[in-house]
């Protein structure tokens, strides 16, 4: 199937981003992600946008060839000069980023803190540091706060934002309901309360336990608690309400979501899965990207050499037999295609094809760039 196979329906990106604010590419691991938000960005900034691309791991060649920071945690603007000569007029700004979860959960930290003196506190504290790489580590709930941080900011036109390759659609879309839930929970609420610490839940026998550890290890742990909830504790409403907003934002009629696949089986059931899951949630879909396409080689042309002709007989054999395998396979993607298109109530669909290269730098992004957009 030909994206000019599809009566009526557009295309290419194009229409499916008009008039968006923040386009989340989501879908199972390694269909092209975070290849997807990274050509998307440049497509959108060659035609005036100011962009900003939030990805998560990129490959190390392609975040090389963007010339992306690791040790920045905000968006860079990629040199225009990268983009000469491989056919990208670049109208706008790309603005890119590698996300750093730990300090992305940091900078909200200070934000929410009520002074340095506190904030500084918590950066120091074991509790916090274990915590905050656990909760960091769930790249997606630092990927939307970093994602909110930057609507607020209103400096971009567009923000592109890559995910993490989460086996569960529902880490993505409950991330703000998870961070809520833990700072609201029971565990939490009873350190907070005054009389909880060292009185209710540590009754003698813990303070005993405490005491010897710290004898022991010379951790002082229940220093280190006391002092992680302390500071914590005011900072609990800041982190509702900001949970609340993030998922605002996320059902915004300034945000869709675009699914990516692969044509191979599972990513295409599990891209079915992500849909009804993202209906579920309420939230906004706006197309599907399948990407790796392999498409057959057609028919010689009338008056087109053959095969026999050009070739040996043995020689002609195999082509014929890696043309005949290439053209099941494609038969295969283009049955499972059609297939995830009925059962997504055909929505708009761009088709990316196999490149014979991994994409891993502007030349790459810029051929994808091309089909996303149907140019060239
Ligand atoms: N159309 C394509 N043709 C050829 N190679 C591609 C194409 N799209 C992506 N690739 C390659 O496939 C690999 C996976 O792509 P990418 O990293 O974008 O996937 P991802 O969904 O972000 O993965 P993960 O879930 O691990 O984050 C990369 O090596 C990339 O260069
Ligand atoms: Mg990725």
């Amino acid at each position: 199937m030909t994206p000019s196979s599809q009566e009526g329906i557009p295309p290419t990106v194009a229409p499916i981003l008009e008039d968006k604010r923040i386009v989340i590419c989501v879908g199972s691991g390694g269909v092209g992600k975070t290849t997807t938000a990274a050509a998307l960005g440049m497509g959108m900034a060659a035609r005036g946008l100011k962009v900003a691309v939030i990805t998560i791991d990129p490959a190390r060649r392609l975040a090389g060839s963007l010339g992306l920071d690791e040790l920045g945690n905000d968006p860079a603007l990629v040199d225009p000069a990268r983009f000469t000569g491989h056919g990208v007029e670049m109208e706008g700004e790309l603005w890119a980023m590698m996300l750093d979860a730990k300090r992305t959960f940091d900078a909200l930290i200070e934000h929410l803190a009520p002074d340095e003196r506190t904030a500084q506190e918590v950066f120091g504290n074991r509790i916090y540091q274990s915590l905050s790489s656990a909760v960091a580590g769930s790249q997606e709930f630092t990927a939307i706060a970093k994602l909110y941080e930057l609507d607020a900011d209103g400096s971009f036109d567009l923000l592109v934002l890559d995910t993490p390759p989460s086996r569960n659609a529902l880490d993505f879309l409950d991330a703000p309901d998870r961070l809520t839930g833990f700072f609201q929970g029971r565990a939490i609420r009873m350190f907070l309360r005054p009389a909880g610490l060292g009185g209710r839940i540590l009754g003698r026998g813990t303070g005993v336990v405490f005491s010897l550890l710290k004898r022991v290890t010379g951790v002082d742990l229940l220093q280190d608690l006391s002092v992680f909830f302390r500071s914590l504790g005011g900072m609990v409403d800041g982190f509702s309400e900001r949970a609340a907003r993030v998922k605002a934002l996320l059902d915004d009629a300034g945000t869709t979501f675009l699914l990516v696949t692969s044509p191979e089986r599972e990513p295409v059931a599990e891209a079915e899965y992500f849909h009804a899951k993202l209906a579920e949630a309420g939230m906004p879909f706006g197309g599907l990207v399948v990407n790796r396409l392999r498409e057959a080689e057609g028919e010689p042309a009338p008056g087109e050499r053959r095969l026999g002709d050009l070739l040996d007989d043995e020689l002609a054999r195999k082509v014929r037999r890696s043309a005949n395998e290439l053209a099941a396979l494609a038969e295969r993607d283009a049955a499972n295609v059609a297939g995830l298109r009925a059962a997504l109530g055909d929505p708009p669909t761009v088709i990316v094809p196999q490149l014979p290269d991994d994409v891993h730098d502007v030349e790459g992004l810029a051929a994808v760039r091309r089909y996303l957009f149907a140019e060239g």
